[in-house]
């Protein structure tokens, strides 16, 4: 009988002895829960990064095709607004899948908390890991692109603007236009078409860049690369400009030089059935928009181009 009550109490010391204890350590329970949290959502967003925004914005953030994101100055509100709806007229498309895009709220919220707390060493783990993954799905398909130069045009970011054979790109009016734009709508010149420049004017537009395209130092690619690059360019056959496109285009020339309006809205009508490419379509269009609205010297200007084979002034400002 006493023996039972000394245990009775013996044990009852120590249960409120381990709940004190428990609730001295709550907080830092809690800090530390809270850290793993955070750890958690800083691991998928790094993922996400590196699987979708690398190519464009560089592996380690310091900006390729697009703009450096680490040392984000970006409130997070216009953060958000980015990434989930793109910025129009760029390849900076929309990412939220209420915009058709391929990334869930969910994953941009843990994108954007990765973005404000950057870090490189665990960017590099996450992909070391996705590398030792990939590397057997790559052991499978080895010959993805043809060559260095092709897997640099495309790894580089240059693919992303002008195209995954350099054919130039361009954005086909869609449901997300609709929201700033009313009525017919053509399509927008993204970047040209390469081939056919020399290896001189792409060296001076990487190395120095434009308004319109970012220059690449020699940290970001190198001569060795940059000559990689130039020759995947000089491969490709320049695109045909078949006999009826050409003489269309002549023929329209002639016409807006003479200010033969609808003449030249005809032989316009006719090309863009000729035209093969979507930037060559693209840019015709923009002639049309411009006979259209009386920009006469303009039109001749981009038909000019166009018809000595030079890129024409299609692009978007
Ligand atoms: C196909 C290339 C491409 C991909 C992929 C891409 N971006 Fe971009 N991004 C760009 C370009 C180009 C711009 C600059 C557009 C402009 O304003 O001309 C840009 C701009 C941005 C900006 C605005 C930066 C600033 O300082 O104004 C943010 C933020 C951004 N991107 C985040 C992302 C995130 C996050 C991802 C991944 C989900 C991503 N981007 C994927 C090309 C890309
Ligand atoms: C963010 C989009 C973007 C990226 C990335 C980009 N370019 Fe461009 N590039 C353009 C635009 C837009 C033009 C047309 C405006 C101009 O000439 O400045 C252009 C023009 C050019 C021209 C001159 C074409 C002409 O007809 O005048 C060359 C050559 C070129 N780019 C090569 C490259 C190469 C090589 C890369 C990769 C190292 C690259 N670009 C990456 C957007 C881009
Ligand atoms: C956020 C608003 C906004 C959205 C979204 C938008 N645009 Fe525009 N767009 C404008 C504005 C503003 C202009 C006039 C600026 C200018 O003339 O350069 C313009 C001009 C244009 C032009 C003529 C300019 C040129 O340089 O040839 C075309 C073509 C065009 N947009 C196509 C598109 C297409 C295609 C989409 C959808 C993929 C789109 N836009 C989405 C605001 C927008």
């Amino acid at each position: 009988m006493k023996n039972q009550m000394i245990i009775g109490i013996i044990l009852t010391l120590i249960i409120i002895i381990f709940i004190g204890v428990y609730w001295a350590n709550e907080p830092a329970r809690q800090e530390a829960a809270r850290q793993e949290l955070f750890q958690e959502k800083m691991e998928l967003g790094a993922r996400t990064y590196a699987t979708q925004c690398a190519r464009c914005h560089g592996i380690n953030g310091d900006g390729l095709a697009g703009p450096p994101l680490t040392g984000n100055r970006l409130p997070e509100e216009a953060l958000t607004r980015i990434i989930q709806r793109g910025i129009p007229h760029t390849v900076m498309t929309a990412w939220s899948a209420e915009e058709d895009g391929p990334l869930r709220d969910s994953e941009i919220r843990h994108l954007i908390t990765f973005i404000n707390s950057w870090d490189d060493d665990l960017l590099d783990s996450v992909r070391e890991e996705s590398a030792r993954e990939s590397g057997e799905a790559a052991a499978a398909e080895p010959d993805k692109f043809a060559s260095t130069g092709e897997s640099l045009f495309n790894g580089k970011g240059c693919a992303a603007c002008h195209g995954n054979n350099a054919l130039g790109r361009v954005v086909k009016p869609g449901p997300s236009c609709l929201s700033c734009h009313t009525g017919d709508l053509r399509s927008l010149e993204i970047a040209p078409a390469l081939p056919g420049h020399s290896a001189e004017e792409i060296t001076e537009k990487v190395r120095e860049g434009s308004k319109e395209m970012p220059s690449f130092d020699e940290d970001k690619i190198t001569e060795d690369e940059l000559g990689e690059i130039i020759a995947f360019i000089e491969d490709i056959p320049v695109p045909e400009i078949s006999g009826d496109l050409e003489a269309s285009l002549s023929e329209a020339l002639e016409a807006v030089r003479n200010e033969e309006i609808f003449w030249a809205g005809l032989q316009l009508e006719e090309a863009l059935t000729a035209a093969e490419l979507d930037v060559q379509k693209a840019q015709i269009e923009k002639v049309i928009e411009n006979v259209a609205d009386g920009n006469l010297a303009e039109a001749a200007e981009q038909l000019e181009a166009m018809v000595s084979g030079e890129e024409g002034d299609g692009h978007a400002h």
